[in-house]
């Protein structure tokens, strides 16, 4: 059932090409973006003005990233939130808001209890839900299913990959039908999305590289993640990670934030990992990794291919494929899913079902 590989973890990451496939292809058509949502006609969507993304732990993080792309195609202001702080903030909703759900079970309470309140506030929902036929894909008002096939391990993986591509085709669609992009620019992202299952391959093809610097690591208690934008929220996501499946005590910080206290931390040895895969942040992601390693940092960064990186800088160096700058949590996502997993084996920890952890949380 685990096809030849030890662990549903390595065997879910190992599918993430696939599964981003399965998910995208059939949605783009000739160049366009067809989400075939009945729920939502175009002209339903076109009016969207503000958007609430609601969900949990890794399809939360998913939706991070889902705002930077709505944000920088669609150019409409969204707010993600956790479920379990929504539900109970008494959120302001307008007539063309739109609350988006997300989740790879479909049962997550909170995930269900944030959707119930947006119904029953008359405002629209689509959830992005993994598991057919489950409570948040048939209660909400539309459902596009990621279609990631079942995910066992308790760590999301593949289903966060997925979560992301859909978000990609609704930041597309929402971008044409808000006059924000061309249909040539439709075209070049749906051909750029159509070419990102081989890119994701390519990434997991660095493996031995990954697990080199996992046994770098795998004896350190504490690591820290920094990143700009969007590669902090791939920072979120990897921190969340490493400590669920290996029990090592991660944080993630916004890059900037760091001097503003969490520097006091760092003394000979302690890890940080740099995530810095956007160009225009690069070098200021760069400088704060130096202003750690001076202070005696033990630095890994996960950059792209061809970044001029100073070798004095790492001890490991994370190399992902280059691609369009919103775009590439698809692809750098993959050395730390896979970084959290070679660390969880080396330290003898039971990857697929972490203690204290469920699959589906529905409890509150
Ligand atoms: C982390 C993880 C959890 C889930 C969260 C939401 O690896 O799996 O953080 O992402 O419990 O679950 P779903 O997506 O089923 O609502």
């Amino acid at each position: 059932e685990k096809g030849g590989y030890p662990h549903f973890m390595l065997k879910e990451i190992h599918e993430e090409p696939e599964a981003v496939k399965r998910c995208l292809s059939p949605r783009i058509r000739g160049g366009k973006v067809e989400l075939g949502i009945s729920g939502l006609p175009d002209d339903t969507l076109a009016a969207v003005d503000h958007i609430h993304i609601v969900a949990c732990g890794t399809a939360m993080h998913a939706g991070l990233v889902g705002r930077y792309a709505i944000e920088a195609l669609a150019r409409i202001p969204v707010e993600v939130s956790i479920a379990s702080e929504f539900r109970y903030r008494d959120p302001i909703f307008s007539k063309h808001d739109l609350v988006i759900l997300i989740s790879q079970s479909g049962e997550t309470a909170d995930t269900l209890a944030a959707l119930r309140l947006a119904k029953e506030k008359g405002v629209r929902t689509l959830a992005i839900v993994n598991v057919p036929g489950s409570s948040i894909a048939r209660e909400a008002n539309d459902v596009l299913y990621t279609w990631a096939g079942p995910e066992i391990a308790v760590a999301s993986t593949k289903a966060y990959l997925v979560q992301l591509s859909v978000l990609y085709l609704l930041a597309v669609k929402l971008g044409c039908l808000h006059g924000q992009l061309t249909e040539q620019q439709e075209a070049d992202y749906c051909r750029e999305l159509l070419e990102m299952p081989a890119h994701i391959q390519e990434a997991i093809d660095h493996e031995p590289e990954i697990i080199s610097c996992a046994k770098q690591l795998k004896d350190d208690e504490h690591v820290f993640f920094i990143g700009r934008g969007v590669d902090y929220t791939l920072c979120q996501e990897s921190s969340l990670k490493l400590k669920e499946v290996s029990y090592v005590h991660c944080e993630a910080y916004a890059a900037g934030e760091l001097k503003h206290g969490t520097i006091s931390l760092i003394e000979e040895g302690t890890p940080v990992i740099g995530v810095a895969t956007q160009p225009s942040l690069y070098p200021k992601t760069v400088s704060n990794l130096e202003e750690v390693k001076s202070r005696g940092a033990k630095v890994i960064l996960v950059c792209r291919e061809g970044d001029k990186v100073d070798s004095e800088l790492t001890t490991n160096l994370l190399r992902v494929p280059k691609v369009r700058d919103i775009l590439s949590p698809l692809v750098a996502i993959v050395p730390l899913q896979l970084l959290a997993y070679h660390i969880a084996v080396l330290r003898g920890c039971d990857v697929d079902k972490p203690r204290n952890l469920a699959k589906s949380v529905t409890v509150e």
